[in-house]
């Protein structure tokens, strides 16, 4: 939809994080109908941007949940995720997680370590429970991304290699508190390649034949999340192309297909409304001091990522020149964009920040006292608010008891 961020930046202040519920529809859809043909569930990366709103809004459409810590499986359930859709991923999950994960009931848990299967077998044992698992296979393939966001190399630190994965799944299936239902991998974020998709799907695919051989008989095929999106130029995985690769992988086997899309889903479906504070140059170095800063949007900052800038109150015929787009924070480290053409700016002149759906919010901070920003949903031409601005006292309000001395 147009969506009219000048009156929005009025209505709710900047900075200020808007989406497009529409533009989300559209994506899941699209990858839903890739998918068409087999059984598939499509369960939404919540790390990428977790607002209830968001997650119920994919919820209303037939979604699960992706979770990577019980707060964000507790989110999806307060969001209207049915507990049969959501799985628990993670290289990393305290015993009153697991136990927690158990309680609710769950899709099933996913392991990333023999250590790990062994906690969650203890567990549900104490619990009189038998726990649904699958296990993370890291298929050691290159999936050409960011190396901080690449996870399928043994390098990195998850999943665990094949022959492990075989030992574990025949322990699983041995044990009166395991029931291996799925096998997952992921092997990055951000992918722009197929090739190492169908390679660890292929990879993936044989060892579920392999096990089907001794009697394990595996029904969720986790297919991970990771498919890139348009940031500057990049041309990326069509979904068709996508479903189609798993398709053809998994021939003959009877296994639902489970796909945890984050940024997909939603980066390209969220901006961030911020507004210029003034201008200064040093030296010939010109910077344009903004009122968003890397707290409220790191990526660019943690990853040198790119995100496209537009500053909407340009003067059609002004003349350019580069600057970089800076926050009001103590770090030299603070920036949106860095030498980027831009017309003279003043006080007041509203930039919209692209791609900004996915890690954005979810990774904001409150460094430097900076309140969280405000979050509105736009849907149907209508757009709402979803979450409401920070405070100082919401910030201070988890400290304030254990003052010496009250001050009011
Ligand atoms: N499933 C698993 C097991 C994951 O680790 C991730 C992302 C996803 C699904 C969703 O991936 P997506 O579809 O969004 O690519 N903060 C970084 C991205 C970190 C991704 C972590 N894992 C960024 O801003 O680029």
């Amino acid at each position: 939809m147009n969506i009219d961020f000048k009156e929005l930046a009025n209505t709710y202040g900047t900075p200020l994080y808007v989406y497009d519920f529409d533009a989300m529809a559209k994506s899941y859809n699209a990858l839903k109908e890739a998918f068409s043909g087999q059984k598939s569930l499509i369960a939404y990366a919540v790390k990428a941007n977790s607002n209830l709103s968001v997650i119920e809004h994919f919820a209303s459409m037939g979604a699960g949940a992706d979770c990577v810590s019980i707060g964000e499986v507790k989110r999806a359930m307060s969001a209207g995720v049915e507990p049969y859709r959501i799985i628990f991923s993670g290289v990393g999950k305290r015993d009153d997680e697991i136990q927690e994960a158990l309680n609710r009931d769950i899709l099933m848990i996913n392991l990333e370590s023999d250590a790990e299967m062994k906690r969650v077998e203890m567990i549900a044992s104490k619990m009189n429970k038998e726990a649904r698992i699958s296990i993370r296979v890291n298929p050691d393939v290159d999936p050409k991304t960011h190396p901080y966001i690449s996870t399928g190399l043994h390098e990195n630190k998850f999943g665990v290699d094949i022959d492990t994965a075989k030992r574990m799944y025949i322990y699983a299936k041995n044990s009166k508190h395991l029931d291996p239902v799925g096998i997952h991998f992921h092997i990055g974020s951000q992918l722009t390649d197929i090739e190492p998709i169908k390679e660890a799907s292929v990879i993936v695919a044989d060892l579920v034949r392999s096990l089907s051989a001794i009697d394990i008989d595996i029904k969720f095929f986790d297919i991970g999340g990771g498919i890139g999106i348009k940031y500057e130029d990049e041309v990326t995985i069509d979904p068709q192309d996508y479903a189609n690769a798993i398709k053809n992988a998994i021939k003959g086997l009877d296994v639902t297909i489970v796909c945890e899309p984050g940024r997909y889903l939603t980066a390209n479906a969220g901006y961030l409304l911020t507004k210029v504070l003034y201008e200064k140059v040093n030296g010939n170095k010109r910077f344009v001091i903004i009122d968003a800063a890397m707290n409220d949007l790191i990526r660019p900052s943690l990853y040198k990522a790119y995100h496209k800038i537009e500053l909407l109150d340009k003067k059609e015929d002004s003349d350019t020149s580069k600057a970089d787009l800076v926050g009001p924070i103590c770090e030299s480290g603070d920036f949106l964009a860095k030498d980027i053409e831009l017309p003279a700016t003043e006080h007041g002149d509203l930039i919209v920040v692209y791609s900004a759906g996915a890690y954005g919010f979810t990774m904001a901070s409150n460094y430097n006292t900076r309140g969280k920003v405000a979050e509105v949903a736009c849907e149907g031409g209508e757009c709402r608010l979803i979450r409401d601005r920070e405070s100082f006292e919401d910030q201070i309000r988890l400290e304030k008891a254990y003052l010496k001395n009250a001050r009011s």
